[in-house]
């Protein structure tokens, strides 16, 4: 029984695969992959109020820094449909109570600060509209954010395959896959558009201690899309690479400060590292909404520290000692200096400098 659900699961086609989507007009709400129960159980959850969005982003039903802001976006939209009132001043205090409430539900992917601050900035350039066309005009933003955001995956899938060259192996950490997106993800649509070039590379995906997002979802992906998939612990990264199977490290970011310090999965600054040892390119798959320039440098990023039974009682299985002390960061930040490249919808960051991070995210006509 179980067998055939699992294989039902890996024929689906990625395309059948909506990470969300929102259903119906202003009053509608939005369903999303319960992305908890992955790969073990493919199940929707509806949402039909802000607490609930609030809670899915929190306990990582949704995750991904891109996938995070296209939800908190309808998070608002949800949280506009009760208690607006006729009045316009009703509607500009809930519109600030919802974007503050959803922001505080996890504070290192700057792609979910970015989407709230677009809504309202939209919200504040629109002052005579009554409320109704107020709901309807943050809507329409909210399914904006998700478009371009599927844009940018697909021109970060174009300029990172450049990168790639046939038969190569490829490490990544983490989930930053179609999961985690709008679209193909950012370092998975950089394998999805190699592979579709034909260039036959074989994905090593971290498992990625201790949420498992590379276990569980990265090589759900990719073998969904038929893409050679090759599953390793975290602690395996320095030997695969010294026995010769990587040939580049891609991996998605959370935020990436002015100078190109990145934000992303603990555990992608021991990559890094590893990968400068053995002179492997590192490079990071990223939108534009993923960068804070107001940041100069990665030692200003929030970096969230998450319950210590993540790592004592994983999965519901206690793998410590009963009051252990436990530290449990959900991301580290890579120095710009061991990132050979940032991949992004405008184009390659290289050399990863502030200048050059400024150069290519102001390019227009890309
Ligand atoms: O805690 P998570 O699963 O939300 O962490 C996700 C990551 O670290 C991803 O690599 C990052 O958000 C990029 S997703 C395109």
């Amino acid at each position: 029984m179980e067998e055939t659900w699992n294989m039902n699961l890996q024929n689906r086609m990625a395309s059948d695969v909506a990470t969300m989507r929102w259903i119906g007009g202003t009053d509608g709400y939005l369903q999303m992959i319960d992305q908890t129960l992955l790969p073990m159980e493919f199940r929707e959850i509806e949402c039909r109020d802000v607490e609930t969005v609030w809670e899915a982003i929190k306990k990582l039903r949704v995750r991904g820094a891109p996938a995070i802001g296209i939800a908190a976006a309808y998070g608002v939209v949800i949280a506009l449909q009760t208690g607006t009132g006729n009045e316009r001043p009703d509607f500009d205090q809930r519109l600030t109570e919802a974007a503050t409430y959803l922001a505080e539900s996890r504070p290192t992917a700057v792609n979910l600060f970015w989407a709230l601050d677009r809504l309202q900035n939209l919200a504040a350039s629109l002052p005579v509209l009554s409320n109704t066309d107020m709901h309807t005009r943050l809507l329409e933003e909210a399914k904006r954010i998700e478009q371009e955001d599927l844009e940018m995956c697909h021109k970060i899938g174009e300029v990172g395959a450049e990168l790639l060259s046939k038969g190569d192996g490829v490490l990544t950490h983490c989930n930053a896959g179609g999961l985690a997106t709008s679209g193909g993800g950012t370092a998975l649509s950089v394998f999805f558009e190699a592979a579709r070039q034909g260039k036959e590379i074989r994905v090593y995906a971290d498992e990625t201690r201790p949420l498992l997002q590379g276990a569980r979802l990265t090589t759900w992906e990719l073998m969904q899309r038929s893409i050679p998939v090759t599953l390793i612990t975290d602690s395996m990264a320095g030997w695969v690479m010294q026995e010769q199977k990587i040939q580049a490290v891609v991996t998605g970011a959370d935020r990436i400060a002015a100078n190109g310090d990145s934000a992303n999965k603990i555990g992608t600054y021991s990559v890094a590292l590893l990968a400068r040892l053995h002179e492997i390119p590192f490079y990071i798959a990223a939108p534009s909404s993923t960068f804070d320039l107001s940041l100069a440098s990665g030692s200003q990023i929030p970096i969230e520290e998450r319950l210590p039974e993540e790592i004592t009682n994983g999965f519901g299985k206690q793998t410590a000692p009963v009051g252990v002390d436990v530290y449990n960061p959900a991301f580290d930040v890579t120095p710009a200096k061991y990132i050979s490249g940032i991949i992004t919808e405008r184009g390659l960051i290289q050399p990863v400098t502030t200048a050059e991070v400024a150069r290519v995210l102001t390019t227009d006509g890309y």
